[in-house]
């Protein structure tokens, strides 16, 4: 009996469970069909598609009660193709999600607007492309409409010149349209403030050029998320975007706002997430004594703000209750005065990046006890005083730490055990030293260490770098040490290899290590910069170089390195810059070095290296800029082929012993023609390391870094040179620098030598020129270093604006037939002669006192006006190229370290 009931109660089921199924509408069932027809499906999402219960089908929600199919959802099945007008059989669909496909950059179906019920319409990322139908406008009953491009990466296609259809959709409470191009649509803000109902408005990424200032009314009062981030408006923030009450999220980051925050921010309290960055915004951040309570993100960062935070950090902790603000973000403004001790009433701060402003005075003790801190970064300011172990005395949860550069001590007992783990520990320019700070044996998780820069003069403790003794105190998957420019004593541990398997950064360099370079290094898979320059590092270089495929950067210069080259460096394709310079390295370079095409800076300089300059070398190299061959033991011809280095700007070949005559070709280099240099002042930044190269210019040793690449620079000094200067050097216009002193040239001193209008240098002595010194010489007004003296020179000294200058009479010292000022023998018809005055050199001290003046260190707007007057004004480019590298200092480690941040920024947060 317990059976048949049984039974009877599954079959009823069955048959109230079929019945509802069979309640697909057969019309919509073929609809459906039609339309998976028209679909491209490769990953055949849809195969479900089949049988009579369409409502049982993937994607497809029919209404329980009438049985109609109400939504659609088909998101991110990669579904593509046409979508089929069937799709209108299906009268009672109030949503359909197409999101996450590939439409292949087709139009929005016009019929789409004809779906009348539809509350809910998702084409967002979908690759859809064209105009927006303006059908969409009848779609009355729509809550929420996204045609944006997501979070996917997809470039939206989309565009549209009219909103005039938007203000039809009065149901819309959210509306996405992020990567639609609206640059046309001058009317979009009067078209969305018609919708009172609005909630939600997101136009990232749009194009949007125009914002009004004013406007007649606001209908927009419920607006609580306002997103207008990544456009090009270029105005001053319009006030009435703070009278909406209940806005909630604000975005204007990434455009060109100017001007200052209007008054009316004070009363916003609505606001709990406010982003400006990346503007030009400027002034000081109003204050908001008890009003934004609920603020909770803050991002001012990238503006010219200034004044001090004392008003903003106090005005928020005098809300009650405190407001529950997480990211304080105002990094890279002109904010001055001092870190107030206010800051520790925002207790729910879990990060601070005050980096790049000016403020000055001490770390207030209280931010120790933020004890939600995660991420603290006041880097790049002018704060000084001491930290001690009470300013990390509740961060427990702190695991990113940056008071790099700054003038800041960290003076804490050797037996301190911080209360956090760390990840990043950037402390570069601090003083740290002379002692190894011991509590960073407590850490062991950490992935970036830089300590470099930090006065610490001590052996590398055991427990820290003789990885076997200490295994976990590196966390394995390190990427990034620096430890370089301190006065470390040690070697590099045989195993550092096996023990730091994921290291990409390895900068050691200005230390005293000492020992060899393990070839456990070649084991290092994912490194890309290892710097090991200025050392006393010594034995042969690893010859292991075929694993370690990523590297960029390799600096072994100023050691004492010998043998020869290692062929396996060939194996290094994407080696940009390969320094070997300052060694005592020998023999003949490997010819694998060919293979690495990818060379922009290759020094070899100060070497024994010996044999031939190979042919291949200026067949190899489309991207070298700097070829630094000084002071080795090369000999035969000069390769002609030398001049297909097209990008080719410092050729240093000085000081060897290379024979015959200088190439007819090296009138060719094209990168030295150029008279206007990138001035890529931004440096490709290889995670701290800076290119560096020394060339003896104007009579001087001279290390460039980051000027390195505005310097254009022939050097074939002190070789065994014969023959002609070829007239055809005088094509390369672009020169600053010619050295071809010491050499057996003869003949005369090319006639339009005067056209190397940017030469600041020319050395010619010690050759046996002969002839007159052509008078164009006298019109290189740039010219501060001249040295012509022993050759066989004759006639009188020309005068003229530049050579006036020129008043020391040993650059002309050695030429017995030479005559006239500032020599003191007279010329034969002297007395004819008009005397000048030296008004000149007068004018261009006042000029260079200017120069000086007008650079307030650590603009690096300034640095480029500068520059770009300097290409106009060459007189000036002398004095800086002697003395703006260490000015660059300042601007490239603000600018780079802080590029470096910005990538963490967006990469991590
Ligand atoms: C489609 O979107 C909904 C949210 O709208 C989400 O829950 C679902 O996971 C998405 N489907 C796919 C396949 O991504
Ligand atoms: C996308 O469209 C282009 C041209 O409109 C066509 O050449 C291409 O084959 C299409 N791709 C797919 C996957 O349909
Ligand atoms: C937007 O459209 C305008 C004109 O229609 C066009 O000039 C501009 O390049 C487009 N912008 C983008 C980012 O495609
Ligand atoms: C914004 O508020 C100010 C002051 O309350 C008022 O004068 C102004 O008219 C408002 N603007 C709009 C567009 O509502
Ligand atoms: C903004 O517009 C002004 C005036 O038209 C112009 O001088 C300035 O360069 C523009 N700024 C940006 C960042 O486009
Ligand atoms: C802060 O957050 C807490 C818990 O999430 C909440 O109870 C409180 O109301 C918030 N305070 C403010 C001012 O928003
Ligand atoms: C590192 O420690 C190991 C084990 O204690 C020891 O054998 C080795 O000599 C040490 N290496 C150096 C360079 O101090
Ligand atoms: C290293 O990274 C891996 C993968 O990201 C992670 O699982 C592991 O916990 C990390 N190890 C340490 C010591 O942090």
């Amino acid at each position: 009996m317990k059976g048949s009931n049984f039974l009877s109660i599954a079959m009823i089921f069955m048959f109230l469970s079929s019945s509802l199924s069979l309640g697909c509408v057969t019309s919509e069932r073929r609809a459906l069909l039609n339309l998976k027809e028209g679909l491209q499906d490769p990953l055949n999402e849809l195969a479900s598609w089949k049988g009579f219960d369409c409502c049982s089908w993937n994607g497809v929600d029919c209404d329980h009660s009438t049985g109609f199919i109400s939504s659609l959802k088909l998101n991110n099945t990669a579904l593509g193709g046409k979508i089929s007008p069937s799709i209108l059989e299906l009268k009672h669909l109030t949503s359909l999600d197409l999101s996450l496909n590939d439409f292949n950059e087709t139009n929005i179906p016009e019929f789409v607007g004809s779906l009348r019920e539809l509350k809910y319409l998702n084409l967002s990322s979908s690759n859809f492309g064209g105009p927006i139908p303006h059908q969409l406008g009848n779609l009355s009953k729509l809550e929420y409409l996204d045609l944006g491009a997501g979070w996917s990466s997809v470039i939206n296609r989309l565009s549209d010149h009219d909103l005039g259809w938007v203000s039809n959709l009065f149901s819309l409470r959210y509306i996405d349209m992020g990567g639609v191009n609206l640059t046309m649509a001058n009317n979009w803000l009067d078209e969305f403030n018609k919708l009172p109902s609005l909630l939600e408005l997101r136009l990232s990424s749009c194009s949007i050029n125009v914002i009004p200032y004013s406007l007649p009314f606001l209908n927009l009062s419920s607006l609580t998320v306002l997103d207008l981030s990544s456009n090009n408006i270029n105005s001053t923030l319009p006030p009435w975007i703070f009278n909406m009450t209940s806005l909630s999220m604000l975005d204007l980051g990434v455009n060109a706002f100017h001007g200052e925050i209007p008054d009316a921010f004070k009363s916003s309290s609505s606001l709990s997430t406010i982003i400006l960055h990346f503007n030009h915004l400027e002034g000081k951040i109003p204050t908001t004594t008890g009003t934004l309570c609920k603020i909770e993100y803050v991002d001012f960062s990238w503006n010219n703000f200034s004044g001090e935070i004392t008003e903003l950090v106090e005005g928020l902790s005098q809300c009650h209750p405190a407001p529950n603000l997480t990211q304080l973000i105002l990094a890279h403004n002109l904010l001055s005065g001092s870190i107030p001790s206010s800051t520790e009433n925002l207790s729910s701060l879990q990060v601070l990046f005050l980096q790049s402003n000016r403020l000055t005075g001490v770390i207030p003790e209280g931010l120790g006890r933020l004890s939600m801190l995660r991420r603290l970064d006041v880097s790049s300011n002018l704060l000084n005083g001491v930290i001690s172990e009470a300013h990390f005395a509740n961060l427990s949860r702190l695991k990113e730490f940056d008071i790099s550069l700054n003038n800041i001590s960290l003076t804490v007992s050797s037996d301190w055990v911080p209360p956090f783990q760390l990840n990043i520990i950037s402390m570069p320019s601090c003083h740290l030293g002379p002692d190894f700070p011991a509590w960073l044996r407590t850490q062991k998780g950490f992935s970036e260490l830089d300590i470099s820069n930090a006065g610490i003069s001590d052996t590398l403790p055991d427990w820290f770098w003789n990885l076997t003794r200490s295994l976990p105190l590196f966390n394995p998957n390190i990427t990034v040490l620096h430890l370089y420019d301190n006065s470390f004593e040690g070697t590099v541990p045989l195993d550092i290899g096996a023990t730091l398997p994921m290291l990409k950064n390895l900068l050691l360099s200005n230390n005293l290590i000492t020992g060899t370079i393990p070839s456990s290094v070649c084991e290092m898979e994912y490194l890309e910069v290892l710097g090991l320059a200025n050392n006393f590092l010594s034995g042969e270089l690893p010859r292991c170089w075929g694993s370690t495929q990523l590297l960029k950067i390799l600096d072994f210069g100023n050691n004492n390195f010998h043998g020869s080259i290692p062929a396996s460096l060939g194996s290094l394709t994407f080696l940009v810059s390969l320094h070997l310079n300052n060694n005592s390295l020998s023999g003949k370079l490997p010819e694998s070095l060919k293979n690495c095409t990818g060379l922009v800076t290759l020094d070899l300089g100060d070497n024994r290296l010996a044999g031939e300059i190979p042919i291949w070398m200026g067949e190899s190299f489309p991207n070298l800029m700097v070829l630094r061959l000084h002071s080795n033991r090369f000999v035969g011809k000069i390769p002609t082929e030398l001049s297909l280095l097209t990008s080719l700007q410092v050729l240093d070949i000085g000081n060897n012993s290379l024979s015959g005559t200088i190439p007819i070709s090296f009138g060719d280099f094209t990168a030295m023609i150029e008279t206007q240099k990138s001035g890529d002042l931004l440096y490709e930044i290889w995670g701290s390391y800076v290119d560096n190269v020394v060339l003896y210019m104007q009579g001087r040793e001279l290390t460039y870094t980051k000027t390195l690449d505005l310097v254009t620079s022939i050097d074939l000094s002190s070789n065994k040179l014969h023959g002609k200067i070829p007239d055809e050097l005088t094509n390369l216009v672009g020169l600053i620098d010619l050295d071809l002193s010491n050499n057996e040239l003869v003949g005369k001193i090319p006639e339009k030598i005067g056209a190397l209008k940017m030469l600041l240098s020319l050395d010619l002595s010690r050759n046996k020129l002969y002839g007159p010194i052509p008078p164009s010489l006298s019109t290189m007004t740039s010219l501060n270093h001249l040295n012509l003296s022993y050759n066989d020179l004759s006639g009188r000294i020309p005068t003229g604006s530049q050579l006036q200058t020129f008043n020391d009479p040993s650059i002309y010292v050695g030429n017995t037939d030479l005559c006239g000022p500032p020599l003191s023998n007279k010329c034969p018809d002297d007395d004819k002669h008009p005397k000048t005055n030296a008004t000149a050199s007068h004018e261009n001290e006042s000029e260079a006192v200017w120069f000086y003046s007008s650079i307030p260190p650590g603009f690096a707007f300034g640095l480029l006006l500068v520059y770009g007057v300097m290409l106009f004004k060459s007189t000036w480019r002398f004095a800086f190229f002697l003395s703006i590298d260490s000015m660059y200092d300042w601007f490239y480690v603000t600018i780079g370290v802080n590029m470096r941040r910005l990538r963490r920024k967006f990469g991590a947060e």
